[in-house]
This record gives structure tokens, sequence and C-alpha cells, in this order.
């Protein structure tokens, strides 16, 4: 028995989190074993990380064998899960792990699938205690972190009752890249997803338990008030899951208020509000390389959804199964998300605006997500104590509703993130975190 088992610890984000667990400040207060398909493949992954079976135990899995699956999830108290695409291989390891009452991590950015786990098995979930949590990488703990905080620092200067208006997220990615792995993830996505299901995650509120205020429509540009310098972007792909994971968390901290309206104390300071709207977009030099971007992506999108000869070139120059940014590219990037956040006015009229900014160093797609998930991971083994009280019931859930402040204590702990928010109007300024 381990505390955490990484599932795909063959394949190339597999690998870092394997490496990220070996090399933890806090190893010794843990255990976690690797598990793979492959006897001969997961030899190497120890062979180069310099693991022994003794220290680290291997198990061997096929995840389309569901006896392999039930038998290595309970194995762990916590299955970080990295075998993708989830829309094809992910329900069998959440079945098994909701059936034996295990928590669960992954790193799917895939709401067409998450929708039907969540139909299939949240409610599973709550009765066998088991903490389920999809996406805990770049998709989408960064979103998911600038509102929560956003909405404390909101509330610490305005009060309790303070709700926010709209939130709105401009990302700066430096040297961003993509796995194997991710690029076949999202042509799964555009050749075995039925279409109705990819046109449903557009709607607002498609993840979350209950519907509340819709949020701007994407368009070509965008700007990001309150800055010294103007800021200029445009829609992309990644916002479609990490708004809908974002109206998730809004949605059942507002269950839970709804719930719990007995006990306001508990869940209140953690409610968005009714008329909370979220955007996010990601920052081009200006205006015009802005709408260039929104029109050259929607033809490049249109392209591989239509003309399936792009896809077979897309397969031929982008890296295949395992492959992945380079040792030099994972140390070279970076991510810097603004985040403003308004308030809406209160019985006086007045607003208050707050800056909230996640940075990170390292690669965000592989590097930063590897530190994520297995940070979510480890909260869940080690400070289980402290999580917030919506966690414990179980269920499906997403990284604020699950670890909450928990998992930014860590993140900024890890030394590789950093998380501020600041008042900008309203009050006297200062910063909080
Ligand atoms: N949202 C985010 O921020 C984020 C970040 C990173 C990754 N991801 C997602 O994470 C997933 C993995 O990405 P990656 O680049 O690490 O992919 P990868 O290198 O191709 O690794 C996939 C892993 O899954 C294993 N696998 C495939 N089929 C299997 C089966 N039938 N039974 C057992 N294991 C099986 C592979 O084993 P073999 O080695 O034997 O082939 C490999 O270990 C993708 O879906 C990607 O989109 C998301």
């Amino acid at each position: 028995m381990v505390d955490i088992v990484v599932l795909g610890a063959t394949g190339y984000t597999g690998r870092l989190i394997a490496q990220y667990l070996a090399l933890h400040p806090q190893r010794s207060s843990f255990t976690f074993g690797l598990a793979a398909r492959s006897q001969s493949a997961l030899e190497k992954v120890f062979k180069r990380l310099n693991l022994s079976k003794d220290d680290v135990p291997a198990f061997i899995m096929d995840v389309t064998n569901p006896s392999d699956v039930g038998a290595v999830v309970q194995q762990a108290r916590v299955v970080i899960n990295t075998i993708g695409p989830y829309w094809r291989w992910g329900t069998s390891v959440v079945r098994a792990c909701v059936h034996h009452g295990k928590h669960y991590v992954d790193l799917t950015g895939e709401v067409h699938w998450i929708k039907d786990i969540i139909f299939e098995l949240d409610y599973a979930a709550v009765k066998s205690g088991s903490i389920v949590v999809p996406c805990c990488g770049l998709d989408s703990v960064p979103s998911d972190i600038i509102a929560f905080v956003a909405n404390k620092t909101l509330k610490s200067f305005g009060g309790p009752s303070t709700t926010i208006d709209l939130s709105t997220s401009a990302w700066k990615l430096g040297g961003a890249s993509i796995s194997g792995g991710t690029f076949s993830t999202i042509l799964t996505a555009l050749e075995d997803v039925p279409k109705h299901k990819l046109l449903a995650i557009r709607q607002n509120f498609v993840l979350s338990p209950v519907k509340g205020t819709h949020s701007p429509r994407p368009r070509m540009l965008y700007t990001l008030p309150y800055s010294d310098q103007p800021v200029y972007g445009a829609w992309y792909f990644m916002a479609i899951t990490n708004s809908q994971v974002v109206q998730r968390s809004w949605g059942l901290y507002e269950l839970a208020r709804r719930l719990n309206h007995h006990n306001e104390t508990a869940v209140a300071p953690l409610s968005y509000g009714p008329n909370f709207k979220y955007e996010e977009f990601v920052i081009l030099p200006s205006a015009i390389y802005a709408m260039m971007y929104s029109i050259i992506f929607a033809a490049l999108a249109a392209l591989l959804v239509y003309f399936p000869p792009a896809r077979m070139l897309a397969r031929r120059i982008i890296p295949g199964p395992g492959e992945g940014p380079s040792e030099k590219q994972l140390r070279g990037g970076s991510i810097k998300i603004t985040n403003i956040t308004t308030s809406s006015p209160n019985s006086q009229g007045e607003k208050i605006v707050v800056r909230s900014i996640f940075r990170g160093q390292g690669d965000p797609g592989y590097f930063l997500s590897s530190i994520m998930i297995s940070e979510c991971a480890l909260a869940l083994v080690l400070d289980s104590a402290t999580l917030p009280q919506i966690s414990t019931r179980g269920g499906i859930l997403t990284p604020m509703t699950a670890f909450g402040d928990v998992l930014i204590e860590r993140l900024k702990t890890s030394g590789h993130i950093d998380i501020e928010s600041e008042l900008l109007v309203g009050a006297e300024s200062r910063k909080t975190r």
C-alpha cells in the first residue's frame, strides 16, 4: 500500500511528476509508486530517475483491463492519473477510485468528459467519500486560484457580504510548448467525440450544479481595465475549460451556501455572489495583433476540424507520444496571469477593484503542471485535516473547492509559483498575500 500511485509513469508528464515526487522536500512523509502498462518502459523510468523498487513500488496495469485498474487503485490512497486522452481512457480509472473510496486527481482539460463523469459518478463519489478532482494542471489550477484569491481580497476590504461582478484574467505565456500526449488528446476530441458534445461545452455552467449569470461572450479583442499600460489580447482555446472549472467552483460554493444557510459563517465567505462573471484571454502586443491572432486561430481550428489532411500533416510535425519540451524549454518557460476583479456595487453604489497576480517560473503546461498536480495529491495525503469543509464530503470537485488555501500555500512553498492580490480602487491600497 502506498500513499500515491502515478498512472502513466512512462509518459512525458508522468515522468516529470515521478521526478518531482522523488525529490520533494517532504519525501520522508509520504510513499508513492509508479504504474505503467509496459514493464520494460517502466524499468527505464526507474533507471533514468535513479529510483529503487524497494523505495518506490512498481505496478503493471493496462487501463483497458478493468481488473488491472481495480487492483492498482486499491494499492493507493490517492491516484494521480496521467493517461490521456481521458475521454478514451479516464472513466474506468475514476469508476475504480469511486468504487474503492480512493481519492483521484488528473490533468484533463476535456470538459465533455468531465460532464459525463459528473453525471455518472458525482453522487457515488459523495457516497463513498472519494474526492475526485479533474483539471489539476495548467487547466485549470491558475484560473481557479485567481478567482478564489480575488474573492477573498474583495471581502477582506469590503466585508463578508461583498460579491463579485466581473473577474477578468489576462494570460502571458512565455515559451509555452505542447507534448505528444496533449496533441493526441486534442485530435481525439476532434475525431472521436460526438460534435453535439463539443458544441454543448460552449454553453455557460455546463459543469456547475446550479446556473448563474452568463459571462461575456468570447470576442476578437479584449482589454484589461485598470492597467498602467494598455493591455490587449484575444480569446484562446484554454479559456473554455478554465471558465467552466471556475463556474463549477462558483456553483459548488453557491449550492453549499444555499444548503447551509443556517451556517452562513462556514460557507458564505467562499461564495462569489449571484452576479459573478468570469472571462480570460491571452495577452498580445497590440489590438491589431490580437485581431489577426483571432482570425488565424479560427482558420487553423477550422482546418483541423473540417480538413482531415491538415490533421495528418500536424501529426507529422508535432511530437509523438512520450515526447515533449526539452529540458531547456522546461526550465526556460514562464507564466504571468493578471486578474482584475470588480465587486458588485454596495448599498452606497461604491465598487471595489482588486488586482491579483499568478506567476510561475518554468514551462507552464508541463513543468508547472507536474508541480500543481503533485501538490494537489500531497494535499490529500498530508493535509487532509485542513482541507476546506466542502471537500471532506467527497464528490467530483474543482482544485479550489477541494484544496483552497492549502494548495495555494503548497504552490508558494514549492518556490516556482507566486500568488499575490492587492486592492486597486475602493479603500487604502495594500498587498494582502
Ligand atoms: N491540462 C494540462 O495542463 C495538461 C498538462 C500536461 C498533460 N496533460 C494531459 O495529460 C495527458 C498525458 O500527456 P503526456 O504528454 O504525458 O502523454 P504521453 O507522454 O503520451 O503519456 C501517456 C501515458 O499514458 C500511458 N498509456 C496510454 N495508453 C495506456 C493504456 N492502455 N494502459 C496504460 N497506460 C497507457 C502511456 O503508456 P506507454 O508509455 O506505454 O505508451 C504513457 O505512460 C494528455 O491527455 C495531456 O493532454 C494536460
